[in-house]
């Protein structure tokens, strides 16, 4: 076929997913609770009152699910540790019945001739560590770092490579700002010392894992491509905010080792009036990676919008002082979400642009799309939007490396439909398709099409 895009020898093809998205069993073999069950089972938060006792039902069916993988031809598979396994109350005894599940996964996945690419957390905090503060307070990074340590010890000669955190801007913001995700806080300044945690977090964990000798280390970010939604300066300087809450406030610390130029016109006194940072902390937070992971799903444009004076926890919110506006004139996921693939390739050159040499190389942790698929009489799911998603994606991306970014790797969000988090089992992002009734698993047009893509590759 030739309107596959082409990607050069070595380049790493995979699939993603994350623990609390397709476990299930939340209460066997000594699994501590985390923020998500908490979250989940309280009434109201989670579309059609969801949760992931079940989910994919992952934890028992994980041969049948890394078959479907090595069906794939992925070379790699990044998974999601489960935090509150390994360590159910946070700090204190390890599980080793957690350890022994990620063990069997591992060793099945290399059996399959499968890299496992593992991150250590995906969002399901401790609930012990939450009730302590959360990522409120530094204790939460360092127990995460003696968490880090005792994976890295158990697998870190099978597992060549690890990501420290996913997405830190969700844990942080929306945990702990918007409340749209757990632990569901609606705070200003708690939000802002959850990032900074975090990122002390990355840092102590990359110290951790390089005790242990591992291949790999690197971090998940959500980057936005942020457009001002007129060529106004008031919505130029929203982009500015957005970049700042988005991406500077990540980046900046983690690849130049500086706090962003831009934070107090971000977020005021919030900021000013801090003192979670300590002395050091720079020099931790920006250890030399060896990849950085980008997950990337649209472009945001943003217009200027009023700051709500009487609501303080608003001032980090991600709408406010900016607001998000439509893309005009693009497709949407079932998400909502404008379909821009040029954008994708646009944010990796400015990141390029941006830091140069200080850019480790890139992995792209995630891309996909949530479609409203729908079962055809022949059992099947043509999912031709989410194919023309990941073809344009997959293209956008060999652009942005012809022009001079060195990327590594691809995985596609998700290899099943899993717990969509808010949104629950109702958004759909699998190229696999689950009944969550039966649990039977169904390969979409989508998981051919990406097979076939790589299998090309290599011919
Ligand atoms: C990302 C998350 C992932 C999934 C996708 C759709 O923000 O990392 O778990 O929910 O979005």
């Amino acid at each position: 076929m030739t309107d596959f895009p082409s990607f050069p020898p070595g380049f790493v093809f995979g699939a993603a997913t994350a623990s609390y998205q397709i476990e299930g069993a939340v209460q066997e073999d000594g699994r501590g609770p985390s923020i998500w069950d908490t979250y989940s089972h309280t009434p109201g938060l989670v579309a059609n009152g969801d949760t992931g006792d079940v989910a994919c039902d992952h934890y028992h069916r994980y041969p049948q699910d890394v078959a479907l993988l090595r069906e794939l031809g992925v070379d790699s598979y990044r998974f999601s540790i489960a935090w509150p396994r390994i360590v159910p109350e946070g700090t204190g005894p390890v599980n080793p019945k957690g350890l022994d599940f990620y063990s069997r996964l591992v060793d099945e996945l290399l059996a399959a001739g499968i890299e496992p690419a593992a991150t250590l957390y995906h969002w399901d905090l401790p609930q012990a560590l939450e009730d302590g503060g959360g990522w409120r307070v530094r204790e939460t990074a360092e127990r995460f770092a003696e968490y880090a340590a005792v994976v890295a010890g158990h697998l870190g000669d099978r597992v060549p490579r690890w990501i420290t955190l996913n997405e830190p801007w969700c844990s942080a913001f929306l945990g702990y700002s918007v409340g749209r995700h757990a632990p569901g806080a609606r705070e200003g300044r708690g939000a802002l010392a959850a990032a900074h945690h975090l990122l002390v977090g990355h840092g102590l964990a990359v110290r951790a894992l390089r005790a242990t000798g591992v291949r790999e280390v690197g971090v998940t970010l959500n980057l936005d491509h942020n457009l001002p939604a007129t060529d106004s300066p008031t919505d130029r300087a929203a982009v500015t905010r957005a970049d700042t809450q988005h991406n500077l406030v990540w980046t900046e610390p983690i690849l130049a080792g500086r706090y962003p130029a831009t934070e107090e016109e971000t977020w005021g006194e919030l900021i000013t009036g801090q003192d979670f940072r300590r002395d050091g902390d720079l020099e931790l937070i920006s250890q030399p990676l060896d990849f950085l992971g980008v997950n990337y799903y649209r472009p945001t444009v943003v217009a200027d919008a009023p700051y709500r004076e009487s609501d303080p926890a608003q001032r980090v919110a991600t709408d406010n002082r900016y607001a998000e506006v439509p893309m005009p004139g693009v497709r949407r996921t079932a998400m909502g979400w404008a379909v821009a693939p040029h954008t994708f390739t646009a944010l990796l050159m400015g990141l390029k642009e941006r830091y140069g040499d200080a850019l480790p190389p890139l992995h792209i942790t995630e891309n996909g799309s949530a479609e409203d698929d729908e079962v055809s009489p022949d059992g099947a799911v043509h999912d031709s939007d989410r194919v023309a998603y990941l073809r344009d994606h997959l293209t956008a991306l060999r652009t942005a490396m012809d022009a001079g970014v060195d990327v590594r790797g691809y995985y596609v969000w998700s290899l099943l439909d899993n717990f969509e988090w808010a949104f629950g089992y109702g958004k759909r992002f699998g190229i696999v398709r689950v009944d969550y009734a039966t649990q039977r698993r169904t390969p979409k047009d989508s998981y051919h099409w990406y097979r076939s893509m790589i299998a090309a590759q290599r011919r």
